[in-house]
């Protein structure tokens, strides 16, 4: 059989075009392999978010080339594919830049893998329409092996591009516009990967909360809709979506939050800067006392919610007050975890032409403070679970023989320590103790899964 090694970076939406590209490539007789020194293709799944990221495949590419003259030299050809955003954005540039790429696959077209292999094998190829094609009709199916190796959480893609245009981001550059999956094809995938014994889905999108698929009744559905429908797919446990924006939180998404027993109770919601001015100059087009009210407006649903963001420190024009400001917006919501980042300035996008440029220096001394105030917030929520008893799905082995390892409700890494119990259960585990990054804890008993 033929080997393919993946490598993804970035996003959750890279891991599923990751395991949706393995399935295509399964199909062609290829079998996954975790070292790209055996594989006869190896496809890197690229980002193309901040500078770093896409500056780490130009690196990457380098050692490829040699593994692959090297292999070549062995008698063995190795194809080498660029998948993902930098392939999007870059285009035939990547093989002027580094020829030994042999294809450059924009995340639109993955279904045509096949023939653009073939193509490839007689000179190299470029691939980075945008739709209409639809993509997720001609991906086939993952197998049943392919579903259970991959764990029992799973990503779903329900929603692909953005049309919001924040000043900073290349997503609607790399991802093109809003699409939404119809509901009835995200039903079929979540039925498929429940009856391999998924319990828990995340549903992905650049702009998920804007969901607006065609329903089984011929009209649009919103995104809680969506999710009232997958929470009466048998064995579907836990249900949870990512990433939203402000903006589309509509009062139904909220409700199901109260409503929904399999809608966790976490919920990643990117503010990225607490000041107005800021915003504006990012064109989030909201305030950050409309964040506040929507924040409040969730915690009234849903009380012990856990909250999530995104952050940028040193958008161009980003002033000592202004980075103050969003301090204080953390102060005030309490994150109970959230990703921050130095702005970088992406081609293409209207903030990459502003002038006002923040110093390094101070973004360093920014990201830090910012930093530091989040991670005391996250050590505050993860010490405030110690006594209480949560339901914690159980998800792989643990660090040390005899322990799982699975998560809380809230999205917090658990070990315990048992004999008993199986990786798929749900057990009710009282926590003990609280590490920096995992809490410790012991079986309470089983939960009442009538409920
Ligand atoms: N610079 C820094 N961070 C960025 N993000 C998006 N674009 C940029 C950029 N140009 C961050 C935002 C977004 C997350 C996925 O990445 O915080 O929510
Ligand atoms: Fe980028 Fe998100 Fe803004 Fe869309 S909403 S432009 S994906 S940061």
């Amino acid at each position: 059989m033929k080997k393919v090694h993946i490598k993804s970076y970035g996003c959750q939406m890279n891991v599923y075009d990751g395991q949706r590209m393995a399935d295509v490539l399964g199909g062609e007789g290829f079998e996954e392999t975790a070292t790209p020194d055996d594989a006869d293709l190896i496809l890197l799944n690229t980002c193309h978010i901040r500078e770093r990221a896409a500056h780490k495949v130009y690196t990457e590419l380098g050692k490829l080339r040699e593994l692959k003259q090297a292999r070549k030299a062995d008698g063995r050809e190795t194809t080498l594919v660029v998948a993902g955003c930098v392939a999007q954005a870059e285009g035939a540039e990547i093989q002027r830049r580094q020829p030994a790429v042999d294809l450059v696959v924009g995340p639109q077209a993955y279904h045509r893998l096949p023939a653009l292999l073939a193509e490839a094998r007689r000179g190299r190829v470029v691939d980075t329409d945008l739709p209409p094609d639809d993509k997720f009709g001609h991906l086939p199916a993952p197998k049943p092996a392919a579903i259970l190796a991959r764990g029992i959480s799973a990503f779903v893609t329900v929603q692909e591009g953005c049309d919001k245009f924040c000043a900073f981001c290349v997503v609607p550059y790399t991802r093109g516009a809003e699409f939404s999956r119809p509901v009835a094809q995200v039903v079929a995938e979540v039925e498929r990967l429940a009856q391999a014994g998924v319990q828990d889905v995340t549903l992905l999108g650049q702009n998920v909360n804007a969901y607006h698929g065609e329903g089984q009744d011929g009209r649009v559905w919103g995104l809680a809709r969506l999710m009232r429908r997958l929470a009466e797919v048998p064995g579907i446990a836990r249900i949870r979506y990512t990433t939203s924006h402000p903006r589309d939180m509509d009062d139904e998404l909220i409700a199901a939050h109260r409503d929904l027993p399999q809608l966790m109770p976490f919920l990643h919601l990117p503010v990225q800067a607490g000041s107005d001015g800021i915003l504006a100059a990012m064109n989030r087009k909201h305030t950050a006392d409309e964040y506040r009210r929507l924040i409040d407006k969730v915690r009234k649903a849903r009380p012990d919610i856990a909250l999530s963001s995104d952050f940028i420190v040193g958008f161009p024009g980003e002033s000592d007050a202004d980075f103050e400001e969003t301090l204080r917006l953390i102060e005030d919501v309490r994150f109970a975890s959230a990703y921050s980042f130095k702005y970088s300035p992406r081609p293409g996008t209207p903030a990459a032409e502003l002038e006002t440029q923040v110093e390094p220096a101070l973004m360093d001394e920014r990201l830090q403070r910012l930093q530091g105030l989040v991670e005391r917030h996250r050590q505050e929520f993860n010490h405030a679970m110690v006594g209480r008893t949560v339901e914690v799905l159980l998800e792989r082995a643990g660090r040390h023989p005899g322990q799982l390892a699975g998560k809380t409700p809230y999205l917090q890494a658990v070990q315990i320590e048992t004999a008993t119990h199986r990786i798929g259960e749900r057990v009710m585990v009282t926590i003990e103790r609280a590490g920096s990054n995992s809490l410790f804890g012991r079986a309470a008993g089983q939960p009442d899964l009538a409920a």
